[in-house]
């Protein structure tokens, strides 16, 4: 038979899955690893432990769906995207990674729009501005800051192309993943020259760019051993975890838009031509489709936020749950559906990591506010899917300002599994929210690219046509829609207020 994987190299976990030729998943593994923040704001992880996850979940699958070695054709990687892992001339890790949702870069993307020569040119190069959680600023970050590291390192990988040379031993990228780094010409889909020479950045830094499906490579001897499959296996460049998540939510055509919950929350829109917002709010990016493009909006703390919560303030419920043998967020969205929409007044701004759409501000603070003492947990629960869901209706906002058409929302992520989550989104934006049939996201999107590089489909749309349909509807309720249309702009103001108090608090604890 034959067999593709997708392996999702996510933040809290890798997520392996095997797929056959007609896109059915045969089995699916995952495993997990901590982050590190060693100082507030901060973010990192080790990439060996995403190796391990990496190897011990391939293997898990391979068992389960009772996969030959020969059987396994070829093998689409996704992963957390804008993640630094810098190597030396022994391919050995420098020091941990730094993550996408790291907040440490502000002076350094200062520094990149200076060198560019502005914010205007700098966007003219790279489709985007320089934003914290990108590439390139941690890059200069290292520069800055651990001069020694940065003199060791000879290679700069992604997240999931750090895993891709320990399977093949090829430094290669693809299109979608790379154009978070803030050094690709996206328009071009190729290192943007110009912007590498201005920040003075050797290109051999880097590795080379593929389009999604295109093979990068096979497994060496050693990644077969290690996995039980053959060296005739193949690589395809494969996606950063947007992008490969929009294909397995088959966001690979005009007019679809995918609203996904996962850590953080993406709002993400195919486009046929490169669009770029002239004012950097959201993000023009290479989409995994040939030859196409995607503007994104990212929340950066949307389940992100709801799982802090649970951490921190829901200890008993979390070991409740466990005796029940319950999902504890069924527990926690059962507590939340016994409160009104609104939760009465109660607000909450999702910006515990900063944020990214459309406040590219990484001293913005979580919070909330309008508490009263009328107010419970359960408020205090809605108030957090509440805020989240008006933090994607930002980036909603934007791709209307723009002008990009929208004819279908798909909610996918672990959050929009809620039922409750689906129908606040879908009363938040005003508009039907759809699932589709398969809710395995981006591993399941890169099983669907492997198989495109592996020729048992002809391209990325035929594949996502075979495979994925719409599933359920959740319609907007017109009274609910009313509430949240008049709600949305005292949230948006909400931040404008803040701004300033966010800026004065993180002058505190510098
Ligand atoms: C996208 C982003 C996040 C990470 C999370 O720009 O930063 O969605 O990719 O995995």
């Amino acid at each position: 038979m034959s067999a593709f994987l997708g392996i999702d190299i996510g933040t809290s976990g890798t997520k392996t899955l095997a797929m056959d030729a007609e896109g059915q998943i045969l089995a699916a593994a995952m495993e997990t690893y901590p982050c590190y923040v060693p100082k507030p704001l901060w973010s990192e992880q080790d990439p060996n432990d995403w190796w391990e996850a990496t190897v011990k979940s391939v293997r898990q699958v391979v068992r389960k769906a009772r996969l030959k070695a020969a059987d396994v054709k070829a093998i689409g990687l996704s992963g957390q995207m804008h993640g630094s892992v810098f190597l030396d001339k022994d391919n050995k890790v420098v020091r941990r990674a730094i993550l996408w949702n790291d907040q440490r870069t502000a002076a350094e993307c200062e520094e990149i729009e200076q060198r560019a020569g502005g914010r205007k040119q700098l966007i003219e190069m790279v489709a985007n501005p320089a934003l914290t959680g990108f590439t390139a600023p941690k890059i200069l970050w290292l520069r800055n800051h651990e001069p020694k590291n940065f003199a060791k390192t000879r290679k700069i990988l992604l997240p999931k192309d750090e895993i891709r040379r320990r399977l093949t031993g090829e430094y290669a990228t693809d299109v979608s993943d790379a154009s978070g780094m803030l050094l690709l010409d996206v328009a071009k889909r190729n290192w943007s020259a110009e912007l590498l020479s201005r920040l003075e950045l050797d290109a051999d830094l880097f590795g080379t760019v593929y389009e999604s499906e295109q093979v990068t490579g096979n497994l060496t001897p050693e990644a077969a051993r290690l996995l039980g499959l053959s060296t005739d296996c193949v690589v395809v460049g494969g996606a950063g975890d947007c992008a490969a998540g929009a294909v397995g939510n088959g966001i690979v055509e005009r007019g679809v838009l995918s609203t996904s919950i996962g850590t953080s929350g993406v709002m993400f829109i195919h486009s046929d031509e490169v669009k770029i917002d002239p004012e950097g709010r959201i993000h023009t990016f290479c989409h995994a489709v040939n030859g196409k493009w995607h503007m994104m909006g990212v929340t950066l703390a949307a389940g992100g936020s709801f799982q802090w919560f649970r951490n921190e303030l829901c200890k008993a419920d979390v070991a409740l749950a466990k005796r029940q043998k319950r999902d504890v967020y069924d527990l926690l969205t059962e507590e939340a559906a016994e409160t009104p929409k609104g939760a009465e007044g109660l607000l909450f701004l999702p910006y515990l990591s900063g944020e990214r759409t459309p406040h590219a501000d990484p001293d913005a603070r979580g919070c909330f506010v309008g508490l009263t003492m009328a107010h419970t947990r359960g408020h205090l629960i809605r108030a957090i899917m509440e805020g989240v869901a008006y933090s994607m209706r930002d980036s909603l906002t934007i791709f209307e300002q723009l002008g990009v058409p929208i004819r279908q929302i798909r909610a996918s992520g672990g959050g929009s599994r809620s039922p409750q989550w689906r129908q606040i989104q879908a009363d938040v934006f005003g508009r039907k929210v759809v699932t589709i049939n398969s809710e395995e996201g981006p591993a399941y999107g890169v099983a669907l690219l492997a198989a495109v590089g592996a020729g048992a489909f002809k391209n990325v749309r035929e594949a996502c046509k075979a495979t994925i349909r719409v599933v359920s509807e959740t319609s907007a309720d017109r009274k609910a829609k009313r509430y949240y249309d008049q709600a949305f702009p005292v949230y948006q103001q909400l931040y404008r207020s803040l701004k300033d108090d966010f800026k004065a608090i993180a002058a505190l604890e510098r």
